[in-house]
């Protein structure tokens, strides 16, 4: 099923999913109902997201949740301490111990606000090698985007799986229940947690009807339901800390299902990219996939913005990134290639931040060369990067600050002087 927020109905036994209304009296084989919300309920019409749950025990049924501390560096808390004003950037992380899987495996990197303002983006890295066999997990502080870099991840999701490959993405939404298995063994990349708007495609304004993610190639999964009476551990995200409890059945337990709110996948090599064909750069916003707005205008609380492989065609144009100093913040990520304004430091698995006002753009020797450059067009092939950028400046984690990259800023360094006429 395809198509960007569009109301959605699967069943994976037939006669599971009521006609005609959410809520009758007695639904089918006994199966319980249950609204999922994703906006408020008065939310405008064209920004409201719910679906409806048809499942074999209400998700109400749990013992209490207590404090899960297994998951060392996922959500451990911004530095409290004044934030230096430096540019950062950081290698790929260590493999992790035999035994991780993806929740004990995430490590933050960056927030930014409480995720009970309901507005702001955390950026983590994750790095796996084992499957949650016995474990699912939701995030009740926001929509998890994830982003893989290395090894495939199968999805197993309250509304059916999502196989994802390195170069797509995937959205599981606030609160839906899940858990990963990794089909290759181990698993590497990223994940954009926006505790704000829900994200949503840009508007086109000029553009038209058609270009950059195209709404049909958002593929939504199908209803599949795990009946299995074992213990679980069902650990939870909530207000920035980690939660768990154990239940005598899988929670992945939706038969049918209908609405709005579901996880999606895309393939980046659908995008369709959008840039000059005369001279200049447009503003990187030309590259936005996905935004969450924020209450002003225009001023997003998250965009996630990719440079996928391009034609550079522009004249009389340094075709890189030019440098800039900008009011949003900028976190980056690498999934493949190399980048066009990085000569080297920036690696696949790895990551920047290049927070508000701080000055940055090519580094010296991809400024040597795309300023000496003949401008012939240039197919910019091996590359796929990508922005989670947003209003709100970063806070890097006490982990991000103890493995930075020291010398950063030796990237900027021993750009020579310009000449004035004598
Ligand atoms: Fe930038």
């Amino acid at each position: 099923m395809s198509g960007f927020g569009n109301h959605f109905a699967s069943e994976a036994i037939p006669g599971a999913l009521p006609v005609g209304r959410n809520s009758p009296q007695r639904p089918a084989f006994g199966l319980y109902a249950e609204q999922l919300s994703g906006t408020a309920f008065t939310a405008p019409r064209h920004e409201n997201r719910r679906s409806w749950l048809y499942r074999l025990r209400p998700s109400a049924s749990h013992p209490p949740f207590a404090r899960y501390d297994g998951a060392k560096l996922f959500v451990p808390g911004t530095d409290p301490e004044p934030l230096a004003p430096n540019r950062l950037r950081w290698s790929p992380i260590a493999d992790p111990a035999r035994g991780t899987d993806l929740i004990d495996g995430l490590v933050t990197m960056m927030a930014n606000r409480d995720p009970a303002d309901l507005e702001g983006v955390a950026v983590h890295l994750y790095a796996a090698n084992a499957d949650m066999n016995d474990r699912a997990f939701f995030n009740a502080d926001g929509e998890m985007l994830f982003v893989p870099q290395a090894g495939r991840l199968t999805l197993l999701t309250e509304l059916g799986r999502i196989n994802l490959a390195p170069g797509q993405i995937a959205l599981i939404p606030r609160g839906i229940r899940f858990r990963a298995l990794l089909p290759d063994g181990a698993a590497r990349g990223y994940v954009a947690e926006n505790h704000g708007a829900l994200f949503r495609l840009p508007e086109l304004g000029p553009i038209g009807s058609n270009g950059l993610a195209n709404p049909r190639d958002f593929e939504t999964p199908v209803a599949w339901f795990e009946d299995e009476d074992r213990p679980f551990t069902l650990i939870q995200k909530h207000l920035g800390s980690l939660w768990q409890t154990t239940l005598d059945h899988s929670p992945l337990d939706v038969v049918a299902w209908h609405g709005n709110l579901t996880p999606w996948r895309y393939d980046m090599s659908r995008f369709n990219t959008i840039g000059s064909v005369s001279f200049d750069h447009p503003d990187p916003s030309i590259f936005t996939l996905l935004t969450s707005p924020s209450d002003v205008p225009g001023r997003a609380n998250a965009d996630f913005v990719i440079f996928p492989p391009r034609w550079s065609v522009a004249e009389d144009t340094f075709r890189p990134p030019w440098f800039h100093r900008n009011v949003m913040s900028e976190a980056m990520g690498l999934i493949h290639g190399a980048y066009d304004a990085k000569a080297e430091g920036f690696v696949p698995g790895g990551l920047s931040l290049h927070n508000m006002m701080a000055g940055h753009g090519p580094d010296v020797v991809s400024w040597r060369g795309a300023s000496t450059a003949e401008l012939k067009p240039q197919k910019i092939a091996d590359t796929l990067a990508f922005m989670v950028e947003s209003c709100w400046p970063y806070r890097p984690t006490r982990f991000a600050l103890d493995h930075a990259q020291p010398d950063y800023d030796a990237a900027w360094a021993d750009f020579p002087k310009a000449r004035l006429p004598e």
